[in-house]
């Protein structure tokens, strides 16, 4: 399947998206974590991105789509992907349909995921990330069995540059600015599923898979 997760920073859609690509094999494709992986190698576009990112500002359309295109040739995403955090604006949203007709494929759902506000800044403030493999936890709502280490990996956790209150302010209000509009864009292609995301990790993957059945039966 070809998966669109769309939704506010701390929607719980890394969360989500590590899970259904799990169970459906195909790749989880994150655009803030292959910036992330970029800063922490001091690339060129590590750099460039780092800027943006820590102001809570998107990265320019043209970079990123550049870096999407090129993820979405390689082999393993034929199959399916799951898309979290890619499209953010209406340009991207645009130059991904023409990026999967020139591979000849479709995205099959967008599942935009919903939740309030308060529960965001919940979310975001008490998220941690194993710096091992990448699991997300949370210090209240997913906690670590040991204190700042990863249950499946033993290695230790950190907190996103990101995660700090003006800048997740930010983040919220350039969410509402440039990315809401794709509810519309996908709702005119007949895509989009409205995902309840409030609730556990496990009653919102429920509601997820659920979602992407129908879309694949219909
Ligand atoms: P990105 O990494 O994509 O961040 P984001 O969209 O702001 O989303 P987050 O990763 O913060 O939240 P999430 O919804 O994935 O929540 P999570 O599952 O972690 O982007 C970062 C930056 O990169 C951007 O600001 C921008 O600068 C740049 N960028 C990226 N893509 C770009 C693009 N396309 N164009 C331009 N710039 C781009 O969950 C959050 C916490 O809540 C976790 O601790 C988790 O354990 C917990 N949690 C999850 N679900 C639940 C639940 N149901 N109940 C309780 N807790 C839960």
């Amino acid at each position: 399947m070809h998966v669109v997760l769309v939704g506010p920073p701390g929607a719980g859609k890394g969360t989500q998206a590590q899970l259904i690509a799990a169970r459906l094999h195909i790749p989880h494709v994150s655009t803030g974590d292959i910036f992330r992986g970029n800063v922490s190698e001091m690339t060129e576009l590590g750099r460039q991105a780092a800027t943006f990112m820590n102001a809570g500002e998107l990265v320019p359309d043209a970079v990123t789509i550049a870096m999407v295109r090129d993820r979405l040739a390689k082999p393993d995403a034929h199959a399916g992907f799951i898309l979290d955090g890619f499209p953010r604006t209406l340009v991207q949203a645009e130059q991904l349909q023409t990026t999967l007709a020139e591979l000849d494929e479709n995205l099959d759902v967008v599942l935009q995921m919903k939740t309030d506000d308060d529960e965001l800044v919940r979310r975001l403030s008490g998220r941690r990330v194993c710096q091992g493999c990448g699991r997300i936890w949370h210090l209240d709502y997913d906690p670590t069995s040991v204190a700042n280490s990863c249950d499946e990996c033993g290695y230790g956790l950190s907190q996103r540059d990101d995660d700090r209150p003006e800048t997740i302010r930010r983040r919220l209000q350039v969410y509402r600015e440039q990315t809401e509009p794709l509810v519309d864009f996908y709702t005119e292609l007949k895509l989009l599923a409205v995902i309840d995301a409030t609730g556990t990790v496990d009653e919102v993957t429920l509601r997820s898979v659920q979602a992407l059945m129908e879309a694949r039966s219909a």
